[in-house]
């Protein structure tokens, strides 16, 4: 049994990671080993509206610093996130991010390397076995996809935006505000649906169904499917700090240029910008 001087040591000597979860309804925390197992009771605040970047990011600090002392941080984005800088986030507001380098934003903010990658994406790592075709979706306030080949992402796959039926996205159709609209026994069959037709197109080894939502899954699952807990998205954050070196993987979660001081204060005056607007 591990004695209370055993359990400091381990907390001393151990790199403590801070996971971050953006999700639309909610911004989640927690500090993890270099395992990937919670050393701190998991911080909630909800996603501040309108969610710009410099709420989002204020928000990120606070929730900081309710979890104590780290070395390094992970943040799991809802949207396409390359080399720092966001591309996309439908369900924050794309016009508030797009071209927002957030990785290079929370290192100065938070004084530690920071990683980041789609949070379906990060998800997905805390879910895989690493072995063949894995695909994950998210369901929550957007529906979010990553797809795996013997445990190496396909960055930034967005499945929730192509059409699926009626011409309409499997986002429009299995989304958080759809699933309110609908109810659940209308959504656990579109769901059914799509599952097949997911399978039809990339025939998956395994699906890992995640996000707020899978707890209104009601359907009887295919073996090769499984829902796993919303707490991946954090969990799974620990992926990227065990990549070794030469991992491409190792491209795609840091910033390429550490935000310099004009450019952070282009980015500033854009989200005031984009906040009026
Ligand atoms: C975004 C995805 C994200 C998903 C879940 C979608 O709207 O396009 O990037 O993974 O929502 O947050």
């Amino acid at each position: 049994m591990a004695t209370k001087r055993t359990v400091r040591q381990h907390e001393r000597r151990t790199m403590k990671t801070l996971a971050i979860d953006i999700g639309g309804t909610g911004i989640k925390a927690i500090v993890l080993d270099e395992k990937g197992h919670p050393l701190t009771e998991r911080g909630r605040i909800p996603t501040p509206k309108p969610a710009s970047p410099t709420a989002v990011t204020k928000t990120i600090v606070e929730l900081a610093k309710g979890q104590g002392e780290f070395d390094r941080v992970s943040v799991g984005f809802p949207g396409v996130i390359r080399h720092g800088v966001v591309y996309t986030a439908p369900n924050l507001g794309t016009a508030l991010w797009k071209g927002f380098n957030l990785v290079s934003a929370l290192t100065t903010k938070l004084k530690r390397p920071v990683r980041a990658a789609n949070d379906a994406d990060v998800q997905g790592f805390g879910a895989i076995q690493g072995k063949n075709i894995e695909l994950v979706i998210t369901l929550g306030t957007g529906f979010g996809s990553a797809l795996f080949v013997d445990g190496k992402l396909v960055p930034n796959l967005e499945l929730g935006h192509h059409p699926f039926q009626d011409h309409e996205t499997y986002e429009e159709q299995l989304g958080g505000k759809i699933l309110k609209k609908i109810g659940k026994k209308k959504w656990n069959a579109r769901l059914s649906k799509a599952i097949k037709t997911l399978d039809r197109v990339l025939n998956f080894d395994h699906l890992y169904i995640g996000g707020g939502n899978n707890k209104k899954v009601t359907l009887t699952l295919p073996e090769k499917v499984t829902l796993v807990p919303n707490t991946a998205g954090l969990l799974g954050g620990i992926a990227f700090w065990k990549l070794g070196a030469d991992d491409p993987m190792n491209r795609w979660v840091q910033a390429k240029h550490i935000q310099t001081g004009t450019s952070k204060r282009r980015s500033q005056s854009q989200d005031k910008k984009s906040q009026k607007g």
